[in-house]
């Protein structure tokens, strides 16, 4: 049975660090109520030249290099991105062409929060099915500019980044001992649109539009979809939640983690956290934790890590892979 194994990971964070006393001079808001409510200390936003495309670029070539890969070796690029360069092409050509790849496939994922899962469980499927053999699956967001700066409930959640891992088919047994992606639940309801969603678009307002948030009611939903389809992921695969050694969820803010985490039973040892450093960065959030706990030695191969996300639409999502 062919598995989907991460060969390398990177990450790609903007130069500027804003701390929260900064937005305390342009929004009427304190480092304390941003600490209490959501955890986050500090994010990274883009300046000129930064785009969601050259810092997916950057975070793509760190983990072509940590796999030991030449960009050519790559025949399918997925960039799960809500805030790409342009309307179109795809993010993911754009970086495709910053690679100096000329084969295979390349395209974008929207799925906002959750892309990064969404588009783990499609290079899977891709490379389980034989249609790719290594695949760049990269998160990369610029939410900043979707940001209405004036507007204090979203302004001081989001940041900008990127992270990516390089995936490749390799035969595995066919049981959970294998290395590589196990099991992936996907779930969408949008019904819950107006919950969450940007106010420009396309075909509707012709502009880019700001991103609009009813931050409460995406919070009372979130811990419960979160544990559903992390429910699904041991269901699907016999393994417990004794099982798992890294849980690396969303990063959106420290109640929604620490409140799935409780619930599922999981320690808090055992759960990575940026969402301090990095704020929420949407569909990076995940590759990019993935990026520091990997990085500094905590994932391990061999590892049972359990993604987890849920974001606007409202789309939602686990990924439980052996590292
Ligand atoms: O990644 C995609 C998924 N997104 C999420 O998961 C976000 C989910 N939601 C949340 O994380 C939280 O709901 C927030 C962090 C957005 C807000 O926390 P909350 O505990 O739900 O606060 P709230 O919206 O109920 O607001 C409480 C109060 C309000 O004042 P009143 O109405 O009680 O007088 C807000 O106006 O806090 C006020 N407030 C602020 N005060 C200072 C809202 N934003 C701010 C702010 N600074 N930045």
């Amino acid at each position: 049975m062919i598995r989907a194994v991460v060969r390398g990971f990177g990450a790609a964070l903007p130069k500027r660090v804003v701390p929260n006393a900064e937005l305390e001079k342009t929004v009427d808001t304190t480092d304390e109520w941003i600490v209490q409510r959501t955890g986050i200390r500090q994010r990274y936003i883009a300046g000129e030249g930064e785009t969601t495309a050259s810092l997916g670029e950057a975070a793509a070539r760190e983990a072509l290099e940590r796999a030991g890969l030449e960009p050519q070796a790559i025949d399918l690029i997925i960039v799960a991105t809500a805030s790409p360069d342009n309307t179109f092409p795809a993010t993911a050509v754009d970086i495709q062409a910053r690679l100096g790849i000329t084969g295979g496939a390349a395209f974008d994922m929207q799925a906002v929060c959750s892309g990064f899962v969404f588009a783990m469980a499609t290079a899977d499927a891709y490379l389980r099915t034989g249609l790719a053999r290594r695949a760049l699956v990269i998160g990369a967001e610029t939410f900043s500019r979707l940001l209405d700066w004036n507007d204090r409930t979203t302004c001081v959640l989001f940041g900008d980044g990127a992270g990516a891992v390089v995936l490749e088919a390799v035969e595995g047994e066919g049981t959970v001992a294998d290395r590589g992606i196990l099991t992936a639940q996907l779930r969408s309801d949008g019904s819950h649109k107006a919950k969450l969603y940007v106010d420009g678009g396309v075909s509707t307002t012709g502009t880019i539009g700001h991103l609009r948030m009813e931050g409460r009611e995406v919070f009372k939903h979130a811990v419960g979809m979160i544990t559903d389809v992390i429910e699904a992921a041991f269901a699907a695969t016999g393994t417990t939640v004794e099982d798992v050694d890294w849980l690396v969820p969303h990063q959106a803010n420290r109640r929604i983690i620490d409140g799935s985490a409780k619930k599922l039973g999981i320690p808090l040892e055992k759960v990575v956290v940026t969402v301090d450093r990095h704020g929420n960065t949407s569909a990076a959030s995940i590759p990019l934790a993935l990026h520091a706990a990997a990085s500094d030695g905590r994932i391990k191969q061999g590892d049972l890590v359990l993604l987890e996300a849920m974001g606007g639409g409202f789309t939602w999502g686990s990924v439980l892979l052996r590292w």
